[in-house]
């Protein structure tokens, strides 16, 4: 619920503009106070009369719309628990990662320290154009909340990446960074990427994991109110407040996460690690006129499989399993022998999912419950996914 929540929404100038009074009237509905703001552009594509009707104020747009109130940017700001805009343009979203202040929307967004969520909503060739990637993702490093656009039609007939996010999509996002963590006071351990085992001194087995859903879900339980710890093998830009725990090999990972699991309530082995790794590194590198080498390998320990066999009473202990055939039969085996509480199991196999991918497509398994299947979506809401269903298995194992 918002109930008492104040939410200033933005309105740029796209198509999408109109969705902004339906996620006006759901954000209404859900017991917040919502003060609209459009940009100049935004009124080429809906009336200011339809959003004041549908929000708790009547719209403002300009830095000197109120004889009242002569610089609204700094109280609107100053009051507001979150400054939404959907839809967000390229425009905006390049105006606010420069802090350039030009309206009284890119004003507010710059005089407020209060949370920031960006609802994108443009053409495909913008969505992906270099300069609007390199911005989001600069956005998203100051921990601005981007609500990734999903892929559609478009105006114009065309179709693509950069549909605004669903107002249901949008509303849900709000609500959960404004409700207070359901996983606060919460201890999350989880691993990410894949594992890269030495041949010698310059080569290495690895994979093609690229750690995108360890850090996802590390994001996720972080804003849900969890203390996290990622132990990751990868460099990408850690979420607000997670700690990293940087290891590059299985053994590096084994002995990070049997240190940390003990201690935590939550553990994730989002990673993928090497099954085999040479049984000895050579400590210079092998070369070629010494001939084709000998590479002997061993298994490598299943780290996961440890930590299920030494699972703490009350952990919630998650695996994921990569599979490209007999997805159920497979998760539920593993499910089953590694003593997990859920795995979550992905069919690499299948476009747009798994290793790489800004999306995936999962099914969920926990013991005596039926598969629960998550759509196509960015591992974001997959991550989201995940983590409903660890506070569920929570709540009804330890009812208050
Ligand atoms: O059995 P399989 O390797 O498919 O299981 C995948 C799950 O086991 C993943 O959660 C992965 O992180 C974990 N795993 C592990 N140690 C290994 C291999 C996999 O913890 N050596």
């Amino acid at each position: 619920m918002l109930a008492g929540k104040r939410i200033v929404l933005g309105v740029t100038g796209g198509i999408a503009a109109y969705k902004a009074v339906e996620i006006s009237r759901r954000l209404v509905d859900a017991g917040a106070h919502v003060v609209p703001v459009m940009t100049a552009g935004a009124e080429h594509f809906i009336g200011a009369t339809t959003l004041s009707a549908l929000a708790s104020e009547p719209v403002k747009t300009r830095l000197w719309d109120d004889p009242d109130t002569p610089i609204p940017h700094t109280r609107l700001g100053q009051g507001a628990d979150l400054i939404l805009v959907a839809p967000a343009t390229a425009r905006v979203i390049a105006a606010y990662r420069i802090g350039l202040s030009t309206d009284l929307l890119t004003n507010v967004l710059l005089a407020t320290r209060a949370p920031v969520m960006m609802c994108p909503a443009m053409h495909t060739e913008m969505w992906e154009h270099p300069a609007v990637v390199d911005n989001i993702a600069a956005l998203r490093d100051r921990g601005v909340h981007i609500v990734d656009p999903e892929s559609g039609r478009l105006a114009g007939g065309d179709t693509g990446a950069g549909r605004l996010a669903s107002p249901e999509v949008i509303v849900a996002a709000v609500q959960r960074l404004l409700s207070p963590g359901d996983m606060a006071g919460l201890r999350v351990v989880i691993s990410a990427g894949g594992t890269r085992e030495p041949i010698d001194a310059v080569r290495v087995i690895a994979n093609r994991s690229s750690g995108k859903q360890g850090y996802a879900l590390a994001a996720e339980a972080a804003e849900r109110g969890a203390s996290v710890t990622l132990v990751s093998t990868v460099d990408l830009v850690a979420p607000p407040g997670v700690a990293v725990q940087r290891v590059e090999t299985a053994a590096e990972m084994q002995s990070a996460m049997e240190r940390l699991a003990p201690v935590s309530d939550v553990v994730v082995m989002a990673a993928a690690v090497a099954d085999f790794r040479p049984v000895t590194a050579v400590d210079r590198k092998l070369k070629k006129h010494d001939g084709v080498p000998q590479i002997v390998l061993e298994p490598t320990p299943d780290i996961l499989a440890g930590l299920g066999a030494r699972k703490p009473r009350r952990q919630i202990l998650v695996g994921f399993a990569a599979e490209t055939d007999d997805l159920e039969a497979n998760a539920r085996r593993k499910l089953d022998e590694k003593h997990l509480d859920m795995i979550v199991a992905n069919d690499v196999g299948a476009p747009q999912t798994g290793f790489q991918h800004d999306t995936n497509a999962v099914t969920i398994f926990s013991p005596d419950a039926p598969a629960f299947v998550v759509p196509l979506a960015d591992k974001r809401t997959i991550a989201a996914a995940v983590f409903d269903r660890v506070v569920s298995m929570r709540v009804s194992a330890h009812p208050t």
